[in-house]
C-alpha cells in the first residue's frame, strides 16, 4: 500500500530565502496528521507544492504513488486541498461553486454527494446564496465543501479554523472525523494545538523551513518534561529532604519533579513526617503546547543556508 503522502527531500527557493530544506516524511493511508509549526515555517508551502500549485525546487513529492509533477492529474483527484486564504468567484452561488468544481473533476451528477457535503457542513440553507452574500465563517465552510466534491482520499485542511466561530469548527471536525473513519486520509495545519491533540494520531513539526519532529502523538506527549508535583504547605516551607526535587515556585506552590508513583509517595511521608500541613496538591501533565513551545526554543537557529 503506497502511502497517502510522501514528502523526499523537498526543497523550496524564493530567489535566496530557503522556505524549505530537504523535508522528508510520509504520511500513511488513514492517519489524522498535524502538521505544525509557527508562522512562516513552510506549511502553506509545503502544502502548494502537494496540490501543484507551487513547484519544489529539489525533491519529489507524491499522492497517493503519483508523483505531483510528473503525474499531475492522478495526484491532484487524490487530494482536496482546503487553502488557508478565501478564493472564491463572488458572483456564483454555493451550488454553483461546487458544481462548477465537480465539473473541473470531469463530474457529472453529483448532486446527491454535494447535498450531503453542504447539509453535514451547515450549507444547506445557503446553497442558493451568492460567494459574496456570506458571512467569513460561512465562506470558509464553502472552501471546504469545495474540498470535498471530488472525494478525494486524501484531505489536507490549511488552518481550517482560523479566526472561526466554535459553531463551525465543531461542525468542521464532527464531519472531518467522520470522513476519516470512513478511511479519508486527514492532514491538519492549525494554530488550536489543542485541536491537533484531540484529533491526530501523528504529529510531524516544521521550524524555518525544516522537519524538526515526526511522531506518534503520544510518543511525542511523552517525550514532553515529565509530570510535576504542585504542593501548597502550611507553612510554606518545603522538608529540606524534598529540595532535591524542587523545580520552581508557582505563586505559592513549589513545583516537585515527579518521575513516578513512588515517589509521589515519598514526598507525602516526607511532608508528613516534617509536621507540615498540605494544603493543596495538583499534578500538572505537560500538553501539546508545552512540548510544542519546547522544541521550538531547544530547537538551534539554523542560519538560512
Ligand atoms: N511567493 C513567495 N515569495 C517569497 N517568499 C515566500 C512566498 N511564499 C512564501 N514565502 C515565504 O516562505 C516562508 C514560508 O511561508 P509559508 O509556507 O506561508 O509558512 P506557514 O504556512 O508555515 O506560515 C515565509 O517566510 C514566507 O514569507
Ligand atoms: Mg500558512
Amino acid at each position: 500500500m503506497s502511502a497517502a503522502i510522501a514528502f523526499d527531500g523537498v526543497g523550496k527557493q524564493y530567489g535566496d530565502f530557503h522556505a524549505l530544506h530537504d523535508v522528508s516524511f510520509s504520511v500513511e493511508q488513514g492517519d489524522f496528521f498535524a502538521l505544525l509549526g509557527p508562522n512562516g515555517a513552510g506549511k502553506t508551502t509545503l502544502i502548494s507544492i502537494l496540490g501543484g500549485l507551487t513547484r519544489a525546487s529539489r525533491g519529489s513529492a507524491r499522492v497517493m504513488g503519483h508523483d505531483v509533477q510528473q503525474d499531475y492529474r492522478a495526484a491532484r483527484r487524490s487530494v482536496g486541498i482546503v487553502p488557508q486564504e478565501l478564493v472564491f468567484d463572488p458572483f456564483f452561488t454555493v451550488r454553483e461553486t461546487l458544481e462548477f468544481q465537480s465539473g473541473y473533476f470531469g463530474i457529472r451528477n453529483n448532486d446527491d454527494w454535494i447535498d450531503e457535503i453542504l447539509a453535514n457542513l451547515g450549507l444547506s440553507e445557503k446553497a442558493n446564496s451568492n460567494m459574496r452574500a456570506l458571512s467569513g465563517g460561512m465562506k470558509r465552510r464553502v472552501m471546504v465543501a469545495q474540498a470535498l466534491v471530488h472525494r478525494p482520499p486524501v484531505i489536507v485542511l490549511d488552518e481550517p479554523t482560523a479566526g472561526v466561530d466554535v459553531a463551525l469548527r465543531q461542525t468542521l471536525w464532527a464531519f472531518i472525523r467522520r470522513l476519516n473513519a470512513d478511511g479519508h486520509t486527514i492532514v491538519l495545519t492549525t494554530h488550536y494545538l489543542e485541536e491537533a491533540e484531540e484529533l491526530c494520531n501523528r504529529i510531524a513539526m516544521l521550524k524555518q523551513g525544516r522537519l524538526i519532529a515526526l511522531e506518534d502523538k503520544h510518543r511525542l506527549m511523552n517525550r514532553g518534561k515529565a509530570r510535576s508535583l504542585l504542593l501548597r504547605l502550611k507553612p510554606a516551607e518545603l522538608p529540606p529532604a524534598l529540595q532535591p526535587l524542587l523545580q520552581g515556585r508557582r505563586d505559592d506552590a513549589f513545583e516537585l519533579h515527579l518521575d513516578d508513583c513512588a515517589t509521589l509517595e515519598r514526598i507525602l511521608s516526607e511532608i508528613r513526617q516534617a509536621g507540615v500541613e498540605l494544603r493543596d496538591i495538583e499534578v500538572a501533565k505537560p500538553d501539546l503546547e508545552d512540548i510544542f513551545l519546547d522544541m521550538m526554543r531547544s530547537q538551534p537557529r539554523t542560519e538560512q543556508a
